[in-house]
């Protein structure tokens, strides 16, 4: 039986990236989208037996019972979830000072109501699986200890609450044979992001991928390549390497580190000098 994986948020973005990741390793892939996307038709032409696109709106309940049971009925277990829709909106985003406070209640309901609701749902056909695993797609905007920023309040608490759902997550299945993992994808070039960001999407799905499909014990290494730093995992030892600036590969072992400890991982980061900006 080939791996099963459910993708949130899947017809844009990062989204479509993970997609195509997953996809060609093999799996059988449910990309969830409110409605269909044009981003996947090329993809379905290659693998329309193992790619089902299905209806999901994380904010909704009755959405989320109906893609349970369109997955239920071609799977008998789901081996992954990847919870990744999330938003940005414009108006949430300004200083305090001309915030529309309100439009954090839709935030928070999509970015850390929305993954609970997914998990929640799904739950029953994760436990079927022998691998169980989790992926919340965070962002360095949740992180409490690496917080520099002055405004944009909304999406960063609305991410921190995700980061402490996950914790409370790892906690309660974590016995039960479950790996969570919350995951700064890096600052990507999509609509979310804007032109200008550090990374290809496609760069940072490949990266995430790695990350989900090497077995944590095994002693094997993972490449993650990106423009800011390699991350080697190691057993449960992440190593970050410097790809880029010193500066970025500062912020983003911090982020790694604030992100990726909680979730399980004995993050070990070494600093190549000769890589100094
Ligand atoms: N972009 C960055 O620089 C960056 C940085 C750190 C973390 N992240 C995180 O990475 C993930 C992917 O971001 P992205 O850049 O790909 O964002 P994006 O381009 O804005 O795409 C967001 C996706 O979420 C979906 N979505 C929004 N509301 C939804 C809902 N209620 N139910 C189901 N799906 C919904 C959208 O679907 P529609 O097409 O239907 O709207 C879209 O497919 C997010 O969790 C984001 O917070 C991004």
């Amino acid at each position: 039986m080939t791996p099963s994986i459910l993708i949130t948020g899947a017809g844009r973005g990062l989204g479509p990236c993970l997609v195509h990741c997953y996809l060609e390793a093999g799996f059988t892939v449910f990309a969830g989208t409110r409605q269909p996307s044009p981003n996947l038709v090329e993809q379905r032409k290659g693998s329309p037996e193992r790619l089902f696109e299905i209806s999901l709106d994380v904010t909704s309940g009755q959405s989320l019972k109906t893609a349970v049971t369109e997955v239920g009925a071609i799977v008998t277990s789901l081996d992954v979830l990847v919870n990744n829709a999330a938003i940005l909106p414009e108006a949430g985003r300004g200083a305090l000072a001309d915030l529309a406070i309100d439009v954090g209640l839709q935030v928070y309901d999509v970015n850390a109501l929305g993954p609970l609701r997914v998990t929640q749902a799904f739950l029953p056909l994760l436990e079927k699986s022998q691998r169980r695993l989790i992926v919340n797609i965070s962002s360095e905007a949740g992180s409490i200890g690496n917080c520099w920023r002055k405004d944009e309040f909304l999406y960063c608490m609305s991410k921190s609450a995700l980061n402490m759902q996950t914790m409370i997550l790892k906690n309660l299945l974590s016995p039960r044979g479950f790996e969570l993992l919350a995951i700064h994808p890096g600052w990507l070039r999509t609509d979310m992001g804007g032109p200008n960001a550090d990374l290809d999407p496609k760069e940072a799905a490949e990266g995430i991928f790695l990350l989900t499909t090497q077995p944590r014990q095994s002693g094997s290494e993972i490449h993650r390549p990106s423009r800011e730093a390699h991350a080697v995992v190691r057993s449960d030892k992440i190593r970050l390497i410097p790809g880029g600036t010193w500066h970025n590969f500062e912020r983003f072992s911090s982020c790694m580190s604030s992100l990726l400890t909680p979730a399980g991982f004995d993050l070990e980061a070494r600093y190549r000098c000769g890589n100094r900006a």
